[in-house]
């Protein structure tokens, strides 16, 4: 069970040590309440990468999206809400973000969120093919040093995992507001052949769309103008 204890946890360990994960994990002290909601609600909530994904859920969810990077949560909150028959992953490893979500998820009657306080990477990996209906990957740390840039979230190799674990069909969103990391993410997507840009005009990636409510980044610390960026997993067959 996750702890807010100084030590890392064992997924943040295998993380760092493989490389993997280079943000923070602990922000400010948590408040009472929001530690309560640790030890209480957090280990009813949490989704184990390890285990059968929709075993998870209750039966009435019947297609699973997965967010990484969840922030402080509200974009998830919100599509879990809207969609009761879609089950929620959502990823974040800092401790701050988590006890955020859960203080959001306390008073509602949702039953279709689980959060895994870790890297988004590992839940990916241990995806079974085609199970995911939807992937957001919303505002990531956009690394913008050169020498960074390997430690971005969106790389050639995760869009090969993506296009595994997605559904043909399914949707991937990506937004960011950085001027670098918008060309670097558009590269790849474009190269990859299984992946299809849904935009037939500019309005389609510079206007939010309606489904897709702003975050906490994008109404409190955003840099300049954002893109919303939405791609299909090609229902093609290709080897
Ligand atoms: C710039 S913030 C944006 C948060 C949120 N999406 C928003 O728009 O408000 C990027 C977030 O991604 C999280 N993050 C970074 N690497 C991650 C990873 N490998 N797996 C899951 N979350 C990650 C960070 O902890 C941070 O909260």
């Amino acid at each position: 069970m996750p702890t807010s204890s100084k030590l890392p946890s064992e997924a943040e360990q295998r993380s760092r040590q493989r490389g993997l994960l280079y943000g923070r994990r602990k922000g400010p002290k948590l408040s009472e309440r929001q530690s309560g909601l640790r030890r209480t609600l957090l280990p009813e909530l949490a989704y184990d990468p390890a285990k059968d994904p929709f075993s998870q859920f209750p039966n009435s969810v019947k297609e699973l999206w997965l967010e990484v990077g969840f922030g402080a949560g509200e974009h998830l909150v919100w599509q879990a809400e809207q969609r009761s028959e879609i089950g929620l992953i959502g990823a974040e490893p800092y401790e701050m973000g988590v006890a955020k979500l859960l203080t959001k998820l306390q008073d509602k009657t949702l039953n279709n969120v689980r959060i895994f306080e870790g890297d988004g990477r590992e839940i990916i990996a241990a995806l079974p093919d085609a199970s995911l209906g939807r992937f957001f990957l919303l505002f990531p740390d956009p690394w913008p040093k050169t020498r960074h840039h390997k430690r971005r979230f969106l790389q050639a190799s995760m869009l090969d995992e993506l296009a595994r674990v997605l559904v043909p069909g399914a949707e991937l969103r990506f937004a960011t507001d950085d001027k670098s990391y918008l060309p670097y993410a558009l590269e790849r997507l474009l190269a990859h052949p299984k992946f299809e840009w849904l935009a037939t005009g500019p309005q389609d990636w510079l206007a939010r769309p309606a489904d897709w409510p702003p975050t906490r980044y994008e109404t409190k610390a955003i840099k300049g103008p954002p893109a919303f960026f939405r791609f299909r997993r090609t229902a093609k067959v290709t080897p």
